[in-house]
């Protein structure tokens, strides 16, 4: 393996100085990108995600266009659900779409038992080839679903408001619940560290949807099973990041069930949030990404307020408090790239200046 030639984004997640703050995007591939667009004119989503060469050729997009700091896998948190056995589409334009859902507590039951390496092999080897296409350029994070969020895609059978069926099930069936959730942490796992072991140099756990249930509610029904995934993960020395929306009630449960990074949205003040979760945490985020269809003034103030407000304090990652939006200016999300290495380059200039 090539070593690293930009590992910023790593120290930063060990809470380690760095020239400048590291910068990446929730869903910097995708959409918005024209070669993107070009690519799904003659693939489907999922046919992207199985194939190894056109999953590597996806994730390094990003990378030769906008100069970030991490490439992130290109798959999907679903991905999972077709070993399981619930049947998984993407339909045009309306997003995914399970074919079986969960609706009973005998359903649990019927879920298949499968082998990560057998079933979702394709993935491990989608990040051996990224790993040696980057050649060290940028390190890569591997990913998967939090157990809660694929929960409510199986059991709700497609994108959801509200969660009442999620809730419902969770309320009425808490034994059924917990035999579903302890199943999806432990593939989860699994999954994880089959890519960690194919050479993800940081893995994130998406809990997108988690910021729907009460506190008490988290703490009970789903911090058990996100703490199965995520402290083992840790164990093996791997930053780990845990990110959700709208998790404002619940970052400091978010952050002690074993994230050694925490994902911020936009909803709540960065700077507040690091504070009250202590400084022994590496924080991400936390632009809103509607900023980046306003205009230039708005957005370099948006990026300026962030950095300002955490004063360079080591273990910041930059990046969007949720997934760049399909309408988004590439050309723009470039330029934030730019302008964060020069603010964060020159503020700790200035911080040095002021030491001598
Ligand atoms: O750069 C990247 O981040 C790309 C890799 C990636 C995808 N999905 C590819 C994808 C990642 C990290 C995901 C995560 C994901 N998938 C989440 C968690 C992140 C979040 O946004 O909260 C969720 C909830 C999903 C499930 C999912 N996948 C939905 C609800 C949809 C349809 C809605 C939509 O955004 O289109 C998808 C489809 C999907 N997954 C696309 C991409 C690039 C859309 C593009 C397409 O249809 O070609």
């Amino acid at each position: 393996m090539s070593p690293l030639r930009n590992d910023r984004f790593l120290r930063a997640c060990r809470r380690e100085k760095t020239d400048t703050t590291p910068v990446w995007f929730l869903r910097q591939a995708g959409r918005y990108m024209p070669e993107y667009q070009a690519l799904r004119r003659s693939h489907r989503l999922l046919e992207i995600c199985r194939t190894p060469a056109l999953a590597a050729e996806v994730t390094l997009q990003p990378i030769e266009r906008l100069d970030v700091d991490a490439a992130i896998l290109f798959a999907d948190i679903l991905l999972p659900l077709e070993p399981l056995g619930v049947g998984l589409e993407f339909a045009q334009g309306d997003g995914p779409q399970i074919e079986r859902p969960v609706r009973a507590a005998a359903d649990v039951d019927r879920l298949r038992d499968f082998d990560v390496a057998t079933d979702l092999g394709y993935v491990g080897e989608s990040v051996e080839r990224i790993v040696r296409e980057l050649a060290g350029r940028v390190p890569l994070i591997g990913f998967a679903g939090a157990p809660f969020t694929v929960a409510s895609y199986v059991i709700e059978g497609g994108s959801a408001k509200g969660f009442v069926r999620t809730k419902r099930f969770m309320y009425e069936e808490p034994e059924a619940w917990a035999r579903l959730m302890s199943r999806l942490a432990r593939l989860t796992l699994d999954y994880l560290r089959m890519q960690v072991t194919a050479g993800a140099d940081a893995v994130q756990l998406f809990d997108s949807w988690v910021g729907n249930l009460s506190p008490a509610d988290y703490r009970r029904f789903v911090m058990p099973h996100s703490r199965a995934v995520l402290e083992p993960l840790a164990a093996l020395g791997v930053p780990v990041i845990h990110f959700g929306t709208q998790t404002g009630g619940i970052l400091g449960d978010m952050r002690s069930a074993g994230a050694t990074v925490v994902g911020i949205d936009w909803r709540v003040d960065l700077r507040a949030a690091w504070d009250s979760l202590g400084q022994d945490v590496a924080v991400q985020g936390n632009l809103d990404p509607v900023t980046l269809l306003a205009p230039w003034a708005s957005v370099s103030e948006a990026t300026r307020e962030i950095l300002r407000s955490v004063a360079g304090r080591p273990g910041h990652v930059f990046n969007v408090g949720h997934g760049i939006l399909p309408e988004t200016p590439v050309e723009v999300v470039a330029d934030v790239v730019r302008l964060v290495r020069e603010e964060s380059g020159a503020r700790r200039g200035r911080g040095r200046a002021a030491e001598r």
